[in-house]
């Protein structure tokens, strides 16, 4: 048998598809009958905690973590055996049965470590707010070391903290890394890359004082720093050159978005304003067509991500992408999970439901969504550089009239044919020489008259 742990010792978000959709959904069909909360616990089963599915009811743990064919509950909710269907008056739907199979598949975490659960008891705001991470920054004074000779004369304030701290622990340094090992490490840390064995000789032979600090600003400088760091940012931004989350769309223009976030890293972009950009950089004032340009593509930042395009219910969708919108921003921006609090208050960080509505209003009123059959995301036209601007105009103006022209040919040779009765016919062969007039449409009898044919329907008279 499967021993369930009951430690605690999750990855942070591993708890994310449970909370979203695991819970409301035993929440919603089985507590009723198995959970603290009901009236007469049926079956001996607890669904509200960890310990109840694991413990199990009358025949045992209702779970199998990693194993959904080898688990009861799945089986009573798929209503595949007359003597076990839950909930007993319904099948649940698609959807939820597959999120079960889900949940159980990936191991079934469970954050739910109490026998039972308290009921909610709301949060308190003030209390909240006394949390290190959301107090003001504040300047630390540099922690005073007295390195030894040679041992540091050049330590920065890092260093310093670090040293502190150690000499708090009664930890002892580790000796300074070699030339080479720190060039490595410098090479690996901003442009991802390690040295060449001449980027090596070239460090290592270099006499000046100012050797590491040049090399560090020669790195920042190198077009690789903005690619590598700018990755990470990629990762934040959940970017990605398709949809997924349901039939998958190409995103065709998400190229100049990884190009946006490696410039604004190659060009010290300052990060308020990355921020500001990839929210609303279409309402910021641009001072140059380039710029308005990229205020434009930051704001692809809000189109990026999963969405299920083909959901039919619009306006669900329309609250998934603001719900997912509200998600990202509150992971990028403020290191939270703000999405937890479209259901409820949120648990742990003073995010109440009123907050959660409160941007879903400000996300509801962009337009990021063109609702359809399957539906797509709004596309703004970037202003083209002016020659190529003048060319393109050129260039519409000249088939336009070419259009007008066809058309009016068109109608022209629609005119005669009408008038005339004939059909047009194509001639292959320039050399052709015309010698009679052309023949309607006509049935011509078979050479034994039994049958009828189409035949010579352009048959020219004379021949
Ligand atoms: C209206 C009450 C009711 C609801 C709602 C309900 N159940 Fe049950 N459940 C029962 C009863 C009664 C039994 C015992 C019946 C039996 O053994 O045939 C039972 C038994 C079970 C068992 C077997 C327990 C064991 O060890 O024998 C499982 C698993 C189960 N339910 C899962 C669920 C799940 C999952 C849901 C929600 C999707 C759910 N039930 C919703 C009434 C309910
Ligand atoms: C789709 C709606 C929905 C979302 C999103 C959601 N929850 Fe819940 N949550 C519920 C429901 C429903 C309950 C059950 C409430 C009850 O038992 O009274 C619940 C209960 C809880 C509880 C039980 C404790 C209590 O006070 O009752 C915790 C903890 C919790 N949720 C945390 C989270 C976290 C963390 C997130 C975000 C990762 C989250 N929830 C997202 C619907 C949701």
């Amino acid at each position: 048998m499967v021993v369930v742990g009951l430690s605690n010792a999750r990855a942070a978000g591993e708890f994310d598809y449970f909370e979203k959709e695991i819970r409301p959904l035993l929440h919603k069909h089985c507590y009723k009958c198995h959970s603290t909360e009901a009236e007469k616990l049926k079956g001996g089963l607890l669904l509200d905690s960890r310990r109840g599915w694991a413990t199990g009811g009358d025949s045992g743990p209702a779970i199998v973590p990693g194993d959904p064919e080898g688990s009861l509950l799945l089986r009573a909710v798929s209503y595949a055996d007359d003597d076990l269907q839950m909930p007993p008056k319904y099948k649940l739907a698609d959807h939820e049965r597959a999120a079960l199979g889900k949940w159980v598949e990936a191991g079934a975490a469970d954050p739910r470590d109490h026998q039972t659960e308290g009921k909610a008891e709301g949060i308190d705001l003030t209390k909240g707010r006394e949390f290190w991470s959301f107090r003001p920054v504040t300047n630390q004074a540099v922690p005073k070391m007295n390195p030894a000779p040679g041992q540091g004369e050049n330590l920065g304030a890092i260093d310093r903290f670090i040293l502190a701290r150690l000499a708090k622990e009664g930890i002892e340094r580790v000796d300074l890394a070699r030339p080479e090992t720190l060039l490595r490490r410098l090479y690996f840390d901003l442009i991802g890359l390690p040295p060449t064995p001449e980027q090596i000789d070239d460090f290592l032979t270099d006499p000046s004082p100012e050797a590491y600090e040049r090399l560090v600003d020669r790195l920042l400088g190198s077009p690789q720093f903005g690619e590598t760091w700018g990755r990470h940012w990629l990762d934040v931004a959940r970017f990605a050159e398709s949809s997924g989350g349901g039939r998958s769309l190409m995103f065709k223009d998400a190229w100049r978005f990884r190009d946006y976030v490696i410039n604004a890293f190659n060009d010290d972009k300052p990060f308020d304003q990355f921020i500001r950009e990839q929210i609303a950089g279409d309402l910021m004032p641009a001072g140059t067509r380039e710029q308005q340009n990229e205020r434009f593509v930051a704001t692809g930042f809000l189109a990026l991500g999963p969405h299920n395009y083909e959901l039919q219910d619009k306006e669900l969708l329309r609250m998934e992408v603001v719900d997912e919108q509200i998600e990202t921003v509150g992971r990028a921006f403020l290191g939270m999970t703000l999405g937890c609090a479209r259901c409820h208050d949120h648990k742990f960080d003073p995010v109440p439901t009123d907050d959660y509505y409160a941007l879903a209003g400000i996300f509801r009123s962009t337009q990021s969504l063109v609702p359809g059959n399957v539906s797509s995301w709004v596309a703004r036209e970037l202003e083209p550089e002016p020659t190529l601007k003048k060319a393109i105009e050129q260039h519409t103006g000249e088939t336009g009239e070419a259009n007008a022209a066809l058309k009016a040919a068109k109608k022209e040779l629609r005119k005669v044919e009408e008038t005339s009765g004939k059909t047009g016919i194509i001639v292959d062969d320039l050399q052709a020489e015309k010698i009679g007039d052309w023949d309607g449409w006509h049935y011509e009898q078979t050479a034994q008259g039994s049958k009828a044919g189409l035949s010579g329907n352009l048959a020219q008279n004379g021949t």
